[in-house]
C-alpha cells in the first residue's frame, strides 16, 4: 500500500446520536473523531502552513469558503482534526473551533443575531458575556438583551418578546455556580421560536452534554478543561451543521477569529484525558466543598454538590448525581482584610485567572467588584473566592486550605 492510498478511518466515531453510546466515555475521548491522513500517523501532524498546493486547473478546486486544503483560515488540517473531536464528545453534528471562549462567543452573536433582534440573558454569565450584551452589541448594533434569572422559568417566558432570537445561559454560572434547566429552557425557547445557547465551560463532556437536553448551540472557552493544561487559548461552538456552517462562514473566514494550528493541535491531544481528569477534579471538589462548609470561619460555599445548594436537587437530575463539577465559590466571615490574608496564606493553590487547569487556581473579587449586584446576597455582602480545583491531590488541597485559614485568623 502507498501513502497515496485511500485509508480507511481508524475507529471513527460518528457524532451522531445511535452511534456514539456504542464506546465507553473514555474509549470516545481516545477515539472520537479520528481519521488517517495519508501519512497514516496516529497523531494528526501539526500543520503549520497557512497555504495549500492548488490543482492547476482551477475548475477542480472547491471554492467552498469553508473548504479544508485552501488556505488556513478558511480551515486548518490541526483545527478540523479538533472540531471532529468535540463533535464526537459533545454529541453534536459539527464544531467550529476558535481563537477563544471569547472568539466563540461572539462568534454566535454576530453570526445568529442582527440588529433589531432580541436576545435574554441570564442575569450571572462571564464577564465578557455580560460586557457583549450590556455595551458592545446593543450599543454598536441595536440588539436589546434581556437579563433575568434563569432559574425563574416565568421570569424567562416573560422576558421573550416576538423578535427574540436568542435565550443564552451557562449550565453552571460563572462565578456563582447558579444551575440552568437546560432541557426546561430549551422547551421555552423553542416555543418562542428561539435558539438555546449554553456556554457549558464549567460543564464539559462527559459530566454534561446540554445537546442531548435540546440546546441548540453549545460554547466552550477550550482554554479551560478541555485543553486542561493551562497552556493553550481556544474556543468552540457544537451543534447542528445548519447552525455552525454560518458561524465558520462569517465568523472564521470572514471576521478572522481562526484558531492557530498549534493550540488546535494542544487542545486535541489535552482532550483525549478530559473524562479521565474530570473524575479526580470533581472527585476533590466535592471533598473541599465540604471541608469549606464544615468550618465555621467561612460564611458560604456555592457549590452544586452540597445538599445547601439551591439548586442541589436540580443538578442531581441533570448532571446524573455522581459529580457536580470542579467549581465553587465561597468567601470568610471577618474583617475586610481576612479574604486577602487566606490567599496570600495559600502554598499549592494558586492566586490566578482561568480554570479547569491542573493546578489549583483561585480569584478573589471583593464585594464592590464588577457585577456584583446581580449576585445573590452573601456575594454581595462578603465578595467571594472563586476556586477552581485542580489535580493536586485532594488531602493536599484540603490540607493547604486548612493551614491558610488558621494562619490567615491569626
Ligand atoms: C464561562 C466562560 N465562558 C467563556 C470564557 C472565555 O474564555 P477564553 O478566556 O478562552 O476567551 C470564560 C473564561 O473564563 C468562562 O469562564
Amino acid at each position: 500500500m502507498t501513502a497515496s492510498d485511500e485509508v480507511a478511518p481508524r475507529a471513527v466515531v460518528r457524532p451522531d446520536r445511535t452511534d456514539a453510546p456504542t464506546l465507553g466515555e473514555s474509549s470516545l475521548a481516545v477515539h472520537g473523531g479520528i481519521e488517517l491522513d495519508s501519512t497514516r500517523s496516529l497523531r494528526t501532524p501539526l500543520v503549520m502552513s497557512n497555504s495549500f498546493a492548488l490543482p492547476d486547473d482551477p475548475s477542480e478546486i472547491s471554492w467552498s469558503a469553508t473548504a479544508p486544503g485552501l488556505y488556513t483560515r478558511n480551515t486548518g488540517v490541526n483545527q478540523l482534526a479538533l472540531e471532529r473531536k468535540l463533535s464526537a464528545l459533545e454529541h453534536g453534528e459539527d464544531a467550529v473551533a476558535l481563537a477563544s471562549g471569547v472568539a466563540a462567543l461572539h462568534a454566535v452573536f454576530f453570526t445568529h443575531v442582527r440588529a433589531g433582534d432580541h436576545v435574554v440573558v441570564s442575569d450571572v454569565v462571564y464577564e465578557a458575556t455580560w460586557r457583549l450584551w450590556t455595551e458592545l452589541l446593543p450599543g454598536r448594533y441595536g440588539i436589546e438583551a434581556t437579563f433575568v434569572d434563569v432559574t425563574d422559568p416565568d421570569a424567562v417566558r416573560a422576558a421573550i418578546r416576538p423578535e427574540t432570537r436568542l435565550v443564552c445561559v451557562e449550565a453552571i454560572a460563572n462565578p456563582t455556580t447558579k444551575v440552568a434547566d437546560i432541557a426546561l429552557l430549551a422547551e421555552i425557547a423553542h416555543a418562542a421560536g428561539a435558539l438555546l445557547m449554553v456556554d457549558s465551560t464549567f460543564t464539559p463532556p462527559p459530566f454534561y452534554r446540554p445537546l442531548d437536553d435540546g440546546a441548540d448551540l453549545v460554547v466552550h472557552s477550550l482554554t479551560k478543561y478541555i485543553n486542561g493544561h493551562g497552556d493553550a487559548m481556544g474556543g468552540a461552538v457544537i451543534g447542528r451543521a445548519e447552525l455552525i456552517e454560518p458561524i465558520k462562514a462569517d465568523a472564521m473566514v470572514d471576521v478572522g477569529g481562526i484558531i492557530s494550528p498549534f493550540n488546535a493541535w494542544m487542545i486535541t491531544r489535552g482532550s483525549v484525558t478530559l473524562p479521565l481528569r474530570l473524575r479526580q477534579h470533581f472527585a476533590s471538589a466535592q471533598r473541599v466543598a465540604e471541608l469549606l462548609e464544615a468550618d465555621p470561619r467561612v460564611a458560604f460555599v456555592a457549590y452544586p454538590g452540597l445538599a445547601s445548594h439551591p439548586q442541589h436537587d436540580l443538578a442531581r437530575r441533570q448532571f446524573g448525581g455522581a459529580a457536580y463539577g470542579g467549581m465553587m465559590a465561597f468567601a470568610l466571615d471577618g474583617d475586610p482584610d481576612l479574604q486577602n490574608r487566606f490567599v496570600s496564606e495559600l502554598r499549592l493553590i494558586t492566586s490566578g485567572f482561568s480554570l479547569g487547569h491542573d493546578d489549583s487556581l483561585i480569584v478573589h473579587t471583593s464585594a464592590d467588584g464588577p457585577r456584583t449586584a446581580t449576585y445573590p446576597e452573601p456575594f454581595r455582602r462578603y465578595g467571594h473566592l472563586r476556586l477552581s480545583v485542580g489535580l493536586e491531590d485532594a488531602d493536599d488541597l484540603l490540607a493547604d486550605l486548612a493551614a491558610a485559614l488558621d494562619a490567615a485568623g491569626r
